[in-house]
């Protein structure tokens, strides 16, 4: 399983915190910055990250800046991503069952670490439904 990260500047200390967390489960994180809390634009980093997961080089990835919005918004520009924003812990959960995102955001301005490494475990431990399902996220790039 390869996993991606980035963030702006505003999720640039919740992105720290999670790759200590899962390196230390053995888990490695592909940080593609930001490095440092200087401040960036979010969507040169939602763009990154989509062009990373359109080129088949993680099988997911996570976005961070403050809220978890705008990172989202700019990733969710590029057909074939499905960037979800994780604000509980169903959506967590109905990210991956109904819409097999692609991509999951948070907000290191709003939400707290351990919600967030909660909601990520629950991501990863759930199947998508396909099914249904599956037409729905096909329209979902359609002209
Ligand atoms: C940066 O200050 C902030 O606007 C950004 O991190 C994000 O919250 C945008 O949606």
């Amino acid at each position: 399983m390869k996993i991606a990260i980035a963030s702006d500047h505003g999720g640039f200390e919740l992105k720290e915190k999670l790759i200590n967390h899962y390196g230390t489960l053995n888990i490695k994180l592909d940080d593609l910055g930001t490095y440092n809390t200087d401040s960036v634009d979010y969507p040169d980093f939602g763009a990154k990250m989509a062009k990373h997961i359109l080129a088949q080089k993680a099988d997911f990835g996570i976005l961070i800046c403050g809220t978890g919005i705008g990172i989202s918004i700019a990733a969710n520009r590029f057909k074939g991503i499905r960037a979800a924003l994780l604000y509980d812990d169903f959506a967590a959960e109905m990210a991956k069952k109904h819409n097999n995102a692609n991509i999951i955001a948070f907000g290191g301005r709003t939400m707290a670490f351990d919600d967030v490494v909660r909601r990520i475990d629950i991501f990863m431990n759930t199947s998508f439904e396909a099914g249904r399902h599956q037409k729905r996220i096909e329209k979902l790039d359609m002209e």
